[in-house]
């Protein structure tokens, strides 16, 4: 039952954060919103969310729980995020299906083996910037945010190097949600293209990733209804591709910038008050690299705390970064930055059946990069106020557009 005439329209720019997570939880623990035209219910408080994520009764197929599905994918400039073949989208028996085929390829001591990889490419990435001239200013997501985990995913998924940078413009355009309708769907056009293109290179020339890996389940495996269709194939590379490197990207960037505008923060780091992963968790809780999650379902009806009814077929956002400030959960120092907080429990991550699989890898990568580069550059400085920062153009992602650091002093600044 919709009990509120007009939704609160959601920012596409995202220029209105953390303000807009105040406004949303203002209205309790859900309230409806629009997000591009599309009516769905943001869910803010974390323990409804939490049991909305592990209930039966929501669910991520479109296909199956959406009366408006066929609309939307002709008109929303989000269709991707719920036509794709994936686990993402995939409900029930599907999902333990197409999850279990990945599963592995991310296990503790899948990931764990990849430490010395990881080390190996944020050290060389801070060996080039060393040679710059000191004083020199760089974006920081230029030259590490964004490397780092394409390397580790196109690494993963054998992407070839001169394929990479053909996945980042359009993988930032599946965030990107200042897009008309018809550059999304240009988007998804070039982005299903660039996956044909590494499916058939590593069709190919087979290796020892996990493109070669699903190829071959796709190959062997079709005729017993057990493997992948060619959609779940492109798809899943495509999930694995834009969910491992734009969210990390942004959790570098954040993690960073948060650690240069709160140099009391960075000094519990130093003097041993606090370590990398304290920052890592608290700077996922506070700025998480996906601010609201489209889209679930409604199975049935579901009644909430507070009476308020979710109709069968409505839509539900999870709004991760207002449930992560939620007074309840963090107390009133919620939106404050602090690396020694007691619970750094967060939901960056979602929560049930679809939590995300490359958790323990993005983390791994984060305190990684953040380690290694405190180390490298102890003096390093936001190059511009923390105010002159603008945020990406999404709803749903949470970094800046660029990130203007000073490795190191000008030598005059030094010598002071
Ligand atoms: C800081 C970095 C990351 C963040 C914040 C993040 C966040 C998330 C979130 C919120 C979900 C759950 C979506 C939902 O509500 O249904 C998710 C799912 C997923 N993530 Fe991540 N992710 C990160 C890094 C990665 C990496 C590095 C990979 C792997 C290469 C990855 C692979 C996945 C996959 C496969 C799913 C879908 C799981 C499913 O539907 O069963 N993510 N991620």
């Amino acid at each position: 039952m919709n009990t509120q005439s007009s939704p609160i329209a959601l920012d596409p720019t995202g220029a209105a954060r953390p303000a807009e997570h105040t406004e949303l939880r203002s209205h309790g623990p859900a309230v409806q919103v629009d997000v591009l035209g599309v009516r769905a219910w943001s869910i803010t408080d974390p323990e409804l969310l939490k049991k909305l994520l592990t209930s039966k009764d929501v669910s991520k197929d479109a296909r199956a729980h959406w009366p408006s599905y066929e609309e939307a994918i002709q008109t929303w400039p989000l269709a991707l995020w719920v036509a794709v073949h994936n686990m993402f989208t995939a409900y029930g028996s599907d999902h333990t299906r197409l999850r279990r085929m990945i599963a592995p390829a991310f296990s503790a001591r899948r990931t764990q083996a990849l430490a010395e990889f990881i080390d190996a490419t944020v050290t060389t990435i801070l060996d080039d910037l060393d040679t710059f001239p000191a004083g020199t200013v760089i974006d920081l997501r230029e030259y590490l945010s964004y490397p780092l985990p394409i390397g580790v995913i196109g690494h993963l998924t054998g992407v070839p190097p001169q394929q990479r940078d053909a996945f980042r413009m359009v993988v930032d355009g599946v965030f990107d949600t200042t897009l008309t309708q018809a550059q999304a769907v240009a988007n998804s056009q070039a982005l299903r293209a660039a996956l044909d293109d590494l499916i058939a290179t590593r069709r190919a020339e087979p290796g020892d990733d996990l493109t070669s890996l699903l190829i071959s389940t796709r190959d062997e495996d079709s005729d017993e209804g057990q493997g992948l269709s060619d959609d779940e194939l492109r798809d899943t590379l495509l999930l694995m591709i834009s969910a491992g490197y734009e969210t990390t990207s942004n959790a570098i960037d954040q993690a960073v910038s948060l650690l240069l505008t709160h140099p009391g923060q960075l000094a519990h780091i130093r003097e041993g008050r606090a370590n990398w992963s304290d920052v890592t968790e608290e700077a996922l809780r506070l700025e998480p690299p996906v601010v609201h999650l489209p889209m679930r379902f409604a199975v049935n009806d579901t009644v909430l705390p507070d009476g308020q009814v979710i109709t069968k077929g409505e839509a539900i956002l999870a709004s991760y970064g207002a449930a992560n400030r939620h007074p309840s959960w963090h107390g009133e120092d919620a939106d404050t930055f602090d690396v020694t907080r007691l619970t750094q429990e967060h939901l960056s991550f979602g929560y049930g059946v679809h939590f995300c699989l490359g958790a323990p890898l993005a983390r791994l990568e984060i305190t990684t990069a953040l380690r290694l580069l405190f180390e490298r550059f102890p003096d390093i400085t936001l190059a511009v106020p923390a105010e002159d920062l603008v945020a990406l153009d999404s709803m749903i992602s949470n970094g800046h557009q660029t990130l203007p650091v000073r490795l190191r002093p000008l030598p005059t600044q030094a010598a002071r």
